[in-house]
This record gives structure tokens, sequence and C-alpha cells, in this order.
């Protein structure tokens, strides 16, 4: 199977043909979703190919019980699982007397497209039965951004060259469940299914975590062109509910249905209330009719686009994928509730089952901050504050005290939910992305309520993590961090990962400078904050020893930083060295091998020189860009976008490109052969920070806004926008010139080319 089948559009994903081998693909990368919930691309109709059904609601999971071969004191009971939801698409359709199945009758033409500008899903088919009927079927389905609750289809159909009996069954179906079950499970209980006139309701619940969900439907009929409303059968199943229309269709004729969805759930409602909701939201839907939801649809997104696009000329492909890439994940996280994060697969597949990875931290929050009103990102910073007290109890159970907090590597509802002890008990440097996001949040947006009114506490529990964490080393005469796993996870339990100490100590430097801060500029806030947590001075005085004191392990003949004691032990060779036929190594070599060996699975020093740039010198930079790049083997789809920017920060240009090449169309090309699994949405962040910060060049240190754009020679020009506390900024480059446009009423101050830029509003600067 050819795996880069998408064909190149500027505003569209398309495929063409039907080949049954890449359903399973074509599943995860025509998701749909609105931040509320999301679905794969599956067919309406009935399908026995290989298929991952998959529907899925933000903030609805399952505690699946663990299953590990070593129970480890520490380990949580339990693995949260993003439930596969009832399916609201579900449409059977029979011909005389036979199913409509792709996988079953022979398939004439086949065309999906995904169109990113209005965000709809079509496809259009023509199937042949075995009796030689023909049917022209055309579906089209979104779920829309205005009325998050609701999802939408109209499914046409052509009796192109018979006369006969369709049977068509819309149908809402709880007995779903998850492919990733530890045991085979069911997850779901249904409450009640039951009709009330047009409209069909199933209430369900998930066992253990009680979520109720009220996924309903209303259907509505037009035969050619004119609406109609045909007798209906009602098929109530233990677990689904099927209306059931018989409609007798002559040569010609088009038969549309109007599959209205409504999926409503109790963390926003009452229990009773959720059938008058959905209710609630059908109704209007019908009301309003899908020809108008769809230009609602379109509305929504020409204002998602407004601020959020990427234009690149002169690359069809790289426009393709990094439009890709925002619209999914826009899909994924709209950021009115913060209750909800970014899942590493969003709403497109089940593995990484938790829903919530230092991922948001360390590199969706900048796509969101500039894409989007400040409130998006900062909800992101408050589900975290809303999990603090999870975190203290989170490092109890490893044995931390005075209220010290370990933010969980895998989480749903605060709790860590990873059963690895190499990642759950020692990649501990995900706590020091926490600390991070707020810097950068504050930074960009100034918003320094945000650390008053609930960032510091964060930062306080986090601080007394890493000093407790720390111990002195006689030997060294410096505090030290022994047993952890870095970025890269092709370590583990090693001593000293330079990545986890730097943010260690820069954890417990940014905690000291706020509380002088606050001291000197919030006193009421200040002494709120100290009774609260019972910060002492000795406290203090121990994190300012342990952060100026913190060991980071250096070679002097090379002059960088290692990645951890003993790294250079190791026997360095280039990954480039390595046979085609062995990578990637995590699927080739035995974890043994892996672990012994010099390759680095994703950005680790590079990444602490990534987030502190601004702290290092070019030569710096350079002399660890250039050891650690080439043992760099990119098996974590988070790596290539880090190494873009730092090699657009050197001047390494063709590397640069070739690093955003990785990232960029990762899941369109299926560069890991996994796309059937889900995308990689928070990876997808990471193509927007290679194209926004590498090639852009923005930086956003020292509350200064700077660019330094520069352009891949395969492109001849590229822009994007950013919002910038309110005021819109469009950057543009191209071969031959560079402008900023202020697209806002106010005047901004950034910095271009090293120059300080006062722009008014609605003027550019143009070099
Ligand atoms: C990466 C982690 C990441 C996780 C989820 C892993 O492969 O190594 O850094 O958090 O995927 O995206």
């Amino acid at each position: 199977m050819n795996k880069a089948y998408i064909i190149p559009d500027e505003w569209a994903i398309i495929e063409e043909g039907f080949d049954p081998a890449r359903v399973p693909a074509s599943e995860s990368i025509f998701s749909i979703g609105n931040g509320y919930m999301g679905q794969r691309a599956n067919f309406e109709e009935d399908y026995s190919g290989k298929s991952l059904q998959g529907n899925y609601i933000g903030g609805i999971y399952y505690p699946d019980k663990t299953r590990v071969g070593w129970w480890k004191n520490g380990y949580p009971e339990y693995f949260a699982k993003v439930l596969n939801a009832p399916n609201w698409i579900g449409i059977h359709i029979k011909i005389e007397d036979e199913i409509l199945d792709l996988n079953r009758v022979d398939v004439l033409s086949f065309r999906q497209e995904l169109n990113m500008k209005e965000d709809w899903l079509k496809r259009s088919f023509r199937v042949k039965f075995n009796s030689g009927n023909i049917l022209d079927v055309e579906s089209q389905r979104f779920i829309s951004m205005k009325r998050k609750e609701l999802g939408v289809i109209k499914y046409r159909v052509k009796a192109e060259n018979f006369s006969g009996k369709i049977q068509i069954a819309p149908y809402i179906d709880a007995g779903i469940k998850n492919q990733d079950a530890n045991y085979d499970e069911f997850f779901w209980k249904i409450n009640d299914i039951e009709t009330e006139g047009d409209q069909a309701f199933i209430n369900s619940e998930t066992l253990k975590t009680g979520f109720k969900v009220c996924t309903a439907m209303q259907n509505v009929f037009t035969l050619n062109g004119i609406e109609f409303r045909p007798e209906k059968t009602i098929y109530k199943k233990e677990k689904s509910l099927d209306f059931q229309y018989n409609i007798n269709l002559s040569e010609g004729d088009e038969l549309i249905l109007y599959k209205y969805a409504a999926v409503t759930q109790s963390m926003n409602y009452d229990e009773k209330d959720l059938k008058p909701a959905a209710q609630k939201v059908l109704n209007e839907a019908v009301a309003t009719g899908y020809e108008s939801l769809l230009e609602e649809q379109k509305t929504a997104w020409q204002k998602i686009w407004e601020t959020a696009d990427i234009e690149i000329k002169g690359d069809i492909k790289a426009q393709q994928g990094i439009r890709f890439n925002i619209l999914q994940l826009n899909h994924t996280y709209t950021g009115e509730d913060a209750r909800l994060n970014i899942g590493p697969k969003g709403f497109t597949g089940e593995k990484y089952g938790g829903s919530t990875y230092w991922d948001t931290e360390a590199y969706c929050i900048p796509f969101y901050l500039s894409t989007k009103d400040k409130q998006v990102a900062k909800n992101l910073l408050v589900y975290r504050y809303n999990h603090l007290d999870k975190a203290i109890e989170n490092a109890e159970k490893l044995g931390f005290t005075n209220a010290a907090a370990l933010y969980p590597m895998v989480t749903m509802n605060g709790e860590e939910c990873h059963n690895e002890w190499e990642i759950t008990f020692e990649e501990i440097h995900r706590n020091g992305a926490m600390v991070y996001a707020i810097y950068n949040y504050v930074n960009y947006t100034g918003d320094y309520d945000y650390i008053v009114q609930k960032g510091m506490e964060v930062i306080i529990a986090i601080a007394r993590f890493w000093q407790q964490r720390a111990n002195f080393s006689s030997d060294k005469n410096k505090y030290v961090i022994l047993g952890v796993t870095g970025p890269n996870e092709y370590e583990n339990n090693v001593h000293n990962n330079f990545y986890t100490n730097y943010l260690a100590k820069w954890n417990l430097e940014y905690a000291l400078e706020n509380l002088e801060r606050l001291k000197q500029e919030f006193p009421v806030d200040y002494q709120r904050i100290i009774d609260k947590t019972n910060l002492t001075k000795k406290e203090t005085a121990q994190w300012q020893k342990v952060a100026s004191e913190m060991y980071l392990p250096y070679d002097d003949k090379r002059r960088i930083f290692l990645q951890q004691d003993g790294f250079l032990d190791k026997e360095i060779r280039p990954a480039s060295a390595l046979s085609p036929a062995e990578r990637p190594i995590n699927q080739h070599w035995s974890w043994d091998r892996i672990l012994r060996s010099c390759y680095i699975k994703q950005a680790d020093v590079l990444q602490g020189l990534y987030f502190f740039e601004n702290r290092f010198d070019k030569k710096d930079l350079t002399r660890h860009f250039d050891f650690y790049e080439p043992l760099t083997v990119h098996e974590s789809s988070l790596s290539p976008c880090v190494h873009s920017i730092l090699a657009s920060s050197i001047g390494k240009d063709d590397k640069a490109y070739e690093m955003y090449l990785r990232t960029a169309r990762l899941d369109l090309d299926d560069y890991n052969h996994e796309v059937d699994e889900g995308l990689h949405i928070t990876s997808m962040a990471g193509t927007w920070l290679s194209v926004v910060q590498g090639f852009g060049g923005m930086r956003n240190f020292d509350n200064k806004l700077i660019f330094n754009p520069k352009i891949p020679k395969q492109w001849q020009s590229y822009a994007f926008k950013i919002n910038y506390n309110g005021v819109i900024l469009k950057i543009y480059k191209s071969q031959t010139e560079t402008i900023i446009s202020n697209l806002s009423d106010e005047t901004v101050t950034f910095y271009l080319n090293d120059k300080e830029v006062r722009l008014n509003g609605h003027r550019n600067i143009q070099l």
C-alpha cells in the first residue's frame, strides 16, 4: 500500500479510489471534532472490513485496571482510558436484501474529502450490488463548532439504474467497546433507551466513573428535493436503537437523509436535564436546517483561520501539512473548558488513552497562546492548578512531604495513571514543564495576575518537590538528582540528567524570584499565599542553596553539557551509521541494546537549550547541536520540531528544513507507520512551532516579542498571524522581502532582526 496517498491540495485532504487496506489510516486522517467531542472518520453505513471505531467525548474516561508483570508500590491502580463513546453516525442501508458494505459490494468509485477551510467531511462513492443495482452515495458530516453538542450528517443516495426498495435505518448505539481494553470489558451501562415522536435517546453511563451521556437523534428526509415523512418502524435493542424506513425508489430518484445528533453529558448537566438538553439541541438544529448549520460552521472556521492560518506559497504539500495540523489541533482543544485538555491522540484513537501529558505544557501552550485569545492558554494552566491537590497526593504516595507536588505523567483527573516505573516514578522532568508553561504564559501575555492568584501555589509546591528530590553529594560537593528518566526515554534510571537538573534549578530560582516580587508588589497576596502554603524562610533558604549548588554534568574538552553522568562512556556513533533496516531502533533492537546505546529518542539536552535559548550564545548552541543532533533518532514525534527550531536559529537552514519535513506531514504521509492508531496531535503543535519559531524566528523572552524571519529556499513565501494580547500581527516573508503588518488598532512594540520596532495600528514595516 502506498502510504502517501493523500492528494495535495491547499485547503483539503483528499483521497481517491477505494483501498480497504487504507481504511484504518484514513479513519484517523479524516477525523473531525470540535474540542467538546470528536471522532474517527468511520463510515456511516455498515463496514465489515478492518476498522477502528472511535467516537470520543472530552473528559469522559474509564479507569481500566492496571495490567503489569511486576507490581511495584506506588503504581496507580488503573490506567485512565479515553472512552469510545456511543455511536451516533450509524446508518444501516439495504437495497432490496443486500447490505451496503464497502467491503462486500463492488466499489466503482470512491472519493473522500476533509475540507479544512469549512471543516466538513464528505464521501462520494458509487457501488454495484450483486444484483447489478448501482447506488450513488454522497455523505457529508460535521461536528458543529458553534453548537458543541451537535453533529449532523447529510446522506444522499441515488438509485442510478434501478427501481426498488431501500431500507434505511439511522441508529444510535451504546454497545461499543474500546479495542485497547485491558481485560476486554465493556465500559458502559445502558440506563434507558427511549423515543419521543421523531426523536430517539440512549441514556448511558460509564461503569466506575459514572459519567452519564445522552445520545440522541432525529431524522429528516427529502425525496427529489421535497421533504417527506416516511413511515418508521422502531427497533429497540439491548444497547441500540434503529429507526427503520422502507422507501420505494424509482430509477434516478435521490433520497436525502439528514441525521441530526445531540450528545450531552453529566459534566455539564444534572442527570435529569441531560435528555431535555439533548432535545433542545435537536429541536433547534432541525429548525435551523442542515444548510444553515453548515453556514454557521463555515463562519466559525473563518474566524479560527483569521488568526491561526499559515500560508505557504510554492510548496503545496507543506501548505496542506501545516493547515491539517492547525485544523486537527482545533478539533482537539478549543479552550472554553478548563476541565479539558489535549490528549496526544486527541479524538482520533485510543492509544495514549490518558488525556494529558507534559506535551501540553511543553509544546501546545505556545500554539494556543499565539492563535487564540489568552483565556484559552490560561485554561490549560488552570487545569493544572485545579489538579494541585492531586499532584500533592501523588507526591505523598511516593514519599514526599510538606505539600510537595509531583504532577502526573499521564492523567485524566489529576491522578497519575501511567504505569511503567521508569516513566511514572522517574520521568519527573514533567514537573518542570508545568512551571515553564506558567512562565511562558506570563511572559507572553503580561498577565502577572495569574501568578498572584493561582500560579504561585503551583510553583511553590513544585519547588518543594525539587528541593526534596535533590540530595547533596559530598563527593561532588553539589546537589544531584539521581535515578531519573529524561525526555530521552531510551535511558532509564540515570543520574543527573542535564535537562532535569537545569529545569529544577531554574524552577527553584523562578520560585524565589516570584516570591520576592509578590512580597514587594502584592504584599497582601504574598501573605495569603505564605499562610496557605505554610512556607518558611528556612525552606526558601534551602531552595536557594539547592539551586545555586545544583550539579550540571559538563565536558570541559567538548564544552558541552552532558545528557547525564557517564554519557561519554558510551560508544559514540552517529545515527547515520545505522542501517535503514534497523530503524526505528525501538522496533528492531532489544531494550537492553537501546539503553546501552548512545541513541537519543527525542530532544533532551537540546530541549533544555531550546527552553532557555536566551541564556546561551549561538556558539554554545551550535556546539551542543553538533554533538547531539547526529545521535538523535527522533523516534518520538515531539523531537524533530525542537531540532528544526534550533537549527534555524544557528543558521543550519538545510537541517532546519529537513527536520521540519519530518514533522509537517508525519501523519498525512504516515512516516511512523502507525497513523491507523490515531494522529499525533501534540506534535502537530511542534510543527506550528517549527514554522513560527523556527523559520519565523519568533521568540518571547524577557517580555520582548522577537522576530528573525528566514525562508527555506524551497518556498516562495510564507505568512503567519499571531494574536499578541489582542493585537493581530501578520508576518510575511518571501525570498526577497519581510513585511510585518499590524492588523489591529493598537500600537505594538517588537524586535525585528534585533532592531526595536514600534508599529502603529494598521501599519506595515517592510524590509
Ligand atoms: C514521548 C513522551 C510523550 C509521549 C506522548 C512519548 O513517546 O517520549 O515525551 O509525552 O510520547 O506524546
